[in-house]
């Protein structure tokens, strides 16, 4: 839908105040960043992380009375979807060397590591291959890979400023010390990424680093790095079996404490199936369709939070789950996209955030939750009520993507933009021309499970790599961070999955003692609540028709 007067009468305020702006941004004139002091008290006032009430004490658990998210308690504080009684694990239903779980750029790069180093691989995935976080990653991946101008030692400084100092040292290390090698890797495998002339990579900045290091494909960084990841995945057809809308609902550990495989659950045949494994691997990526606090999100529609709550049940904690990612800006207008990302790489690339009088307010750079709390700021009746009303009610503030044309040429928007380009002109609106509305969206689940840098869990023959795991990114991940992680630490684990898998001994009798023991604290915790998780998928019905449709019980998905 084009914009409505309603809306037009506040872009000629952008307009009239545009040509300013653009001579400003040529003489190198910034609107001043928060000074670092400057931060605490608007990420205190106006972060979502830090409203009261939105977030309890876990009552069960290795992590117990550690306080999250209202949304992610209620997972963790549920039984498990199957009557661990009623599973017969005496004969698998598939056997592997290693099984991932989750098809997502850490899950696939995973097991691509994993068949490298010798191992048959099972890759379990609840929809389709790529359906993940990766695939819809915008802007970039950062890599200290430009000799002379940047180093993984600024690389570090910057995650650990953008994390709040917070960071599991050894994990970004490990991050930063591997990003160059995981930009060949990719482009070897046929990533391509955007370039000069001369055939040198271009790099741009993100919010929160001193170099331009993140390297992109336009503004569909993370669909051609799935598409390399999951083409390469898909020609190791001989070690490599991917078997599609089978979510995992449980892993199952032996007696002696090792994991040793997992129960899927067939979403078309409602069965569940059991996959020996010697070693797994969890990458079942984040929980934005939690819709935390009601956000809008950007995520897919599988992000529901399955491996935190089955790695948890098997006893891994949980760590920097107390912060969540809202990308500053994330499409509020037209509707129909609403939620969407709006990459930063038209930040980095010089668009100005505007509010409803035209106006800069905030510096278009800053780290992610200093950003999004500036803006939410600027739209809330109780900060300073100056975001642009929709037509429905909702508040949102400018990007001004057509001063990208005005700093860097004509075309600009359409070639380095190419997929919002195309979005918004389905909805009349030409982003060259117009700037787009936004509002903070819930983007990224900064905390997860605990790992350390070969991406162990405690669990013997459990791993982790990607966005279910916490410490790499402190208490905020940097944008083009992502991307990277997935890649870095999805090898590190499948490589010692595979190691495992061959040197660990024959496991020992599958059991899943461990769910039954953990619906038992649920019971003596006095949590009455008949909640099941995984969620597996959101449920998006209006609540008078799902109460109709689910009378009894829901078709095939509880048993007990
Ligand atoms: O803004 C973006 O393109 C998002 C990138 C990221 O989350 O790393």
């Amino acid at each position: 839908m084009p914009y409505p007067e309603s809306l037009r009468k506040f872009i000629e305020k952008v307009e009239a105040t545009r040509p300013e702006r653009v001579e400003r941004k040529k003489r190198g004139e910034e609107f001043p960043a928060l000074k670092l002091e400057e931060r605490e008290p608007v990420l205190k006032a106006f972060h979502p992380d830090f409203i009261d009430g939105t977030k309890r004490k876990i009552k069960v658990g290795p992590s117990k009375n550690y306080s999250v998210s209202n949304e992610i308690v209620d997972l963790l504080e549920a039984k498990s979807r199957m009557n661990p009684d009623a599973v017969d694990l005496s004969k698998p239903d598939f056997e592997t060397e290693v099984l991932v779980i989750g098809a997502g750029g850490a899950g696939t790069a995973a097991a691509i590591l994993a068949a490298e180093n010798g191992a048959e691989v099972i890759v379990a995935t609840k929809l389709r291959h790529g359906d993940a976080n990766t695939m819809m990653a915008e802007g970039g991946i950062q890599a200290a890979d430009k000799v002379g101008k940047d180093s993984p030692y600024y690389h570090y400084l910057d995650i650990l400023g953008g994390g709040h100092f917070v960071n599991d040292p050894e994990l970004v290390y490990t991050l930063v010390i591997n990003a160059p090698d995981v930009i060949k890797w990719l482009e070897n495998m046929g990533t391509s990424f955007s370039k000069f002339r001369d055939g040198t990579m271009k790099t741009m900045h993100g919010g929160g680093t001193c170099r331009k290091r993140m390297h992109y494909a336009a503004d569909i960084t993370g669909a051609e790095i799935m598409k390399t990841i999951r083409d390469e995945a898909r020609n190791h057809e001989d070690m490599i079996e991917v078997i599609e809308f089978c979510p995992a609902v449980d892993l199952v550990l032996d007696d002696g404490g090792r994991c040793t495989g997992a129960v899927l659950y067939n979403l078309e045949t409602a069965e569940y199936m059991f996959v020996k494994s010697r070693a797994v691997v969890i990458a079942t990526g984040g929980s934005g369709r939690l819709h935390i606090q009601g956000f809008m999100t950007t995520n897919h529609y599988g992000a529901t939070a399955d491996g935190i709550v089955m790695a948890y049940r098997a006893g891994v904690p949980i760590s920097f789950l107390h912060t969540v990612q809202y990308h500053p800006t994330g499409v509020v207008f037209p509707e129909q996209a609403e939620g969407i990302l709006i990459t930063e790489k038209f930040r980095g690339a010089g668009a100005n955030i505007l509010n409803v009088h035209g106006r800069q307010f905030v510096y278009e750079r800053e780290p992610r939750d200093v950003e999004a709390a500036c803006i939410i700021r600027e739209c809330s009746p109780a900060g300073r009520g100056n975001g642009v009303p929709t037509p429905t009610g909702k508040f949102g503030v400018w990007l001004d993507s057509p001063m990208i044309d005005m700093l860097k040429g004509e075309g600009t928007v359409r070639k380095e933009f190419p997929g919002k380009h195309i979005l918004f002109r389905r909805f009349g609106i030409d982003i060259a021309r117009d700037p787009m509305l936004v509002h903070p969206t819930l983007h990224y689940q900064n905390g997860g499970l605990d790992i350390n840098n070969k991406c162990e869990t405690c669990v013997p023959g459990l791993y982790a790599a990607g966005e279910v795991t916490g410490g790499v990114h402190g208490e905020n991940r940097l944008m083009g961070n992502s991307l990277l992680d997935v890649i870095v630490f999805g090898r590190i684990a499948g490589a010692n999955a595979a190691e495992y898998a061959r040197s660990a001994g024959e496991p020992g009798k599958p059991s899943l003692e461990h769910v039954k023991r953990y619906n038992h604290e649920i019971e003596e915790a006095g949590i009455s609540e008949d909640r099941i998780a995984p969620m597996l998928l959101p449920d998006y019905r209006n609540p008078e028709v799902k109460k109709k449709q689910l009378t009894g019980k829901e078709f095939g998905t509880l048993s007990w």
